[in-house]
């Protein structure tokens, strides 16, 4: 499945203070929530509608609903938190599944610690949220756990990416789009996004 790269301006412009390395905790936290909710927006441009018949104040009228499956909202944590409050304003009745993953320092392979998922999830399209792929490694693991859980209809949204990442999601599960805000250049040898925008999680959560 090839990935998508949702470059409206103003995912773009918001993308460009995120980065910064000047940027408040407060101002990163708002900027990625905000982000999400913009990709998320553009990405649920496909969503199936049906017609339905209501009476406005002044006529009847043909109306277009949401139809088909429903979603699940899966957040990475601790990063992919953020995204998921950000998508919530625009679908609040969406359910929310967490996966519990970090990402070991020295072997950059990600340790599971936490998982509980949408009890439907089979019935549901999901979509998976980091804000970050970076080797990979996270995003394959919790995407062999929603497919344990019965997931079959799988979206992975990531505002960064390197090309390492796409690469080893794709070749595991061809079958999972991934939508992104930018793909970067390159790994460096810790392990992170280059340019990139540093740790995600500490700078959201202001703890480094
Ligand atoms: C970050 C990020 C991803 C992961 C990406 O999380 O939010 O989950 O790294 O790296 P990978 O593609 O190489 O697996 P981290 O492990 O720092 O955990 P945290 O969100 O709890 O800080
Ligand atoms: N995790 C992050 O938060 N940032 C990176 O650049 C790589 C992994």
């Amino acid at each position: 499945m090839p990935y998508q790269i949702i470059d409206h301006p103003l995912i773009q412009h918001k993308l460009s203070i995120l980065r910064d390395k000047s940027t408040s905790v407060r101002d990163f936290r708002d900027l990625s929530a905000e982000i999400a909710m913009l990709m998320a927006f553009e990405a649920m441009r496909e969503l199936e509608l049906e017609e339905a018949r209501i009476e406005t104040p002044v006529a009847e009228a043909t109306v277009h609903r949401l139809a088909g499956k429903k979603l699940a909202l899966v957040a990475i944590l601790r990063a992919g938190l953020i995204m998921v409050e950000g998508i919530l304003d625009l679908i609040p009745s969406a359910r929310v599944g967490h996966v519990g993953l970090y990402r070991d320092p020295e072997t950059l392979e990600p340790v599971s610690y936490y998982a509980k998922l949408p009890s439907d999830i089979a019935e549901r399209d999901t979509f998976l949220l980091d804000p970050m792929l970076a080797t990979g490694g996270s995003a394959v693991a919790a995407i062999d756990r929603l497919k344990q859980e019965g997931a079959h209809h799988i979206r992975l949204l990531c505002i960064l990416a390197a090309p390492e990442g796409v690469a080893a999601v794709e070749a595991k599960h061809p079958d999972v789009e991934i939508i992104l805000a930018a793909l970067d250049e390159r790994l460096n040898e810790h392990g992170y996004i280059v340019p990139g925008l540093g740790d995600a999680g500490d700078r959201i959560y202001g703890t480094r």
